[in-house]
């Protein structure tokens, strides 16, 4: 039985897939690379590879799990264009992981290559840093949305984050 509006539950396997990436993320830019040339370091290298190997196979499995099995906790009363804003957010997150790491792996190809400077490996890095800065907004507006749904208590917050719940009577409420 459910007090919550409209609101689907996220599963345990989502929430754990939602967390452990913001972990995930957190960690892959805290180790970041500040230097091209840190790269010669074998060990640095193989185990920023392997890293970025495994952060994009559990996006993809992550992306195929959500897109399948889970919907959006948004109530369905939600005005259309509202809608669409999360849509754009949540894709556009997924999308902007997924270049990260790739042009992450397209540097470590090209650096293997022995193309370690030049044209090519340049562009790519710009686009890996640019790339990752518009992440950086995107997840800044999610949060933000987040919190917004928080001080609504439309039950969205609840439905995928594990503390300050909002109060179940809230949610009765139609
Ligand atoms: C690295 C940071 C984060 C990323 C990349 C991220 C990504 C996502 C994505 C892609 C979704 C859609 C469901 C899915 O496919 O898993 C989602 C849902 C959600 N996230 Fe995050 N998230 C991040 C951090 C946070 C934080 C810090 C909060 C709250 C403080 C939060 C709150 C939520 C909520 C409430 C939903 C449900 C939205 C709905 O059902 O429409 N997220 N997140
Ligand atoms: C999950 C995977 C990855 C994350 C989250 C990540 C994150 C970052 C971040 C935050 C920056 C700094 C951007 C800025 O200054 O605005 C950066 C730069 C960079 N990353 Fe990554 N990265 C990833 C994978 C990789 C991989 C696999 C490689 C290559 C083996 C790589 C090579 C580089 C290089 C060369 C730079 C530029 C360093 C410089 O300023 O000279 N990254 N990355």
């Amino acid at each position: 039985m459910s007090l919550h509006k409209n609101n689907s539950h996220y599963s345990k396997t989502a929430k754990l897939f939602h967390w452990g990436f913001v972990i995930l993320f957190i960690y892959g830019v805290a180790k970041q690379v500040d230097n091209i040339n840190q790269l010669e370091d074998t060990t640095f290298f193989r185990f920023e590879i392997i890293f970025a190997i495994i952060f994009l196979l559990l996006l993809i499995i992550r992306f195929i799990y959500m897109k399948l099995t889970q919907k959006t906790s948004l109530p369905k009363d939600t005005p259309k264009a509202q809608k669409i804003a999360a849509k754009i957010v949540h894709n556009g997150m997924y999308l902007f992981l997924g270049i990260t790491v790739i042009s992450g792996l397209l540097i470590g190809l090209l650096f293997w290559l022995n193309i370690k400077d030049g044209a090519l490996i340049e562009i790519i890095i710009d686009i890996h840093e640019i790339v990752i800065n518009i992440l950086y907004w995107f997840i800044g507006v999610h949060i933000l949305a987040a919190s917004f749904h928080r001080l609504k208590n439309d039950g969205v917050w609840s439905s995928m984050v594990p503390f300050l719940k909002e109060n179940k009577t809230n949610k009765i409420k139609k």
